[in-house]
């Protein structure tokens, strides 16, 4: 798979008149990588979204891939399609088909592929899902975690360049989470961009590369160390500090950690603390 560059450029959306919802927002995707979108309830990482997939046009600003503007006509939207895949927060929005194989064969099928070119995709997306042995299922009888798989599922059939999935983790139950971001890193490996909105400042820490906070209608985008040590943006942004950050700095200041940059998970601020206990006089 190819890698495209996705960036949105001063964005302004706004639903109510003389109330934006973003005010000049601009994000890059980095092409590859894993980006996490944070923000609180009603920021607008939804809106930020539907606009990075074309789903909803802002009324300024532009989004492109590799600098060329998409254009909201159906040709234009249909070739972003084809790029960029938007896995909505609730599956039952996505999925509509009887069965979980032509529901992920959906998307395949309308881009006019042959018959076994869409069952390769499909196969491989279940694969990739680890939903293989839900193919036959009716949709409606999956679980929540299910569900959630098999959306993401269909977009990846679609083979994107850049998938963007809104809370893909919400409502899940740990072991649903640790499946879901277990999918994500086989995504990677197969050299998608992913995207994944979130309010879960743990996760976004431990799993991205670059973390985007939706703030007062603008999007401040750097790396986790950054972002997510910037206590008076996280204030602003009514987002907590990572646990791994607040224990890591005060483990450096005891002295069991050694200086420079902080964990990210619990995983990693072990493998840094000393192998055996210090000696008590
Ligand atoms: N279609 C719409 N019509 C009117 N207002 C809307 C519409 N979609 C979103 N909004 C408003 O835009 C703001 C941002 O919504 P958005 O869904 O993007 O936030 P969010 O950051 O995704 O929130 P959450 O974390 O709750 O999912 C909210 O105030 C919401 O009410
Ligand atoms: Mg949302």
């Amino acid at each position: 798979m190819s890698h495209r560059t996705l960036t949105a450029e001063r964005l302004v959306v706004g639903f109510e008149r003389a109330r934006p919802v973003l005010d000049g927002a601009s994000l890059t995707v980095p092409a590859g990588g894993r980006l996490a979108i944070l923000g609180a309830n009603g920021s607008g990482k939804t809106t930020l979204l539907r606009c990075l997939s074309g789903t909803l046009r802002p009324a300024a600003g532009r989004v492109a891939v590799d600098g060329v503007p998409l254009e909201h006509s159906r040709r234009g939207l249909r070739a972003h399609r084809q790029e960029v895949q938007l896995v909505l927060q609730d599956p039952d929005d996505q999925l509509f088909s009887a069965s979980v194989a032509q529901d992920v064969s959906f998307g395949p099928l309308n881009l006019g592929l042959p018959e076994d070119a869409v069952r390769t995709r499909v196969a491989e997306a279940l694969t990739l899902l680890s939903v293989d042995h839900l193919a036959g299922r009716p949709t409606h009888q999956l679980s929540y975690g299910e569900r959630k798989r098999v959306a993401i599922a269909g977009a990846v059939a679609m083979r994107p360049c850049v998938l963007l999935l809104d809370e893909p983790t919400a409502g899940l139950d740990p072991s649903a989470v640790a499946e879901a971001m277990a999918a994500l890193a086989r995504l990677q490996e197969n050299d998608s961009t992913v995207v994944m909105s979130t309010h879960d400042v743990d996760l976004a820490l431990s799993w991205a590369e670059e973390v985007a906070v939706v703030v007062d209608r603008q999007v401040v985008q750097g790396t986790p160390d950054e972002v997510l040590g910037d206590d008076a943006l996280l204030v602003r942004a009514r987002l907590g500090r990572p646990w791994a950050m607040t224990l890591g700095a005060r483990l450096q200041e005891l002295g069991l950690l050694p200086g420079g940059a902080l964990p990210r998970d619990a995983e990693r601020l072990l493998a840094a603390l000393p192998q055996s206990p210090a000696v008590r006089t």
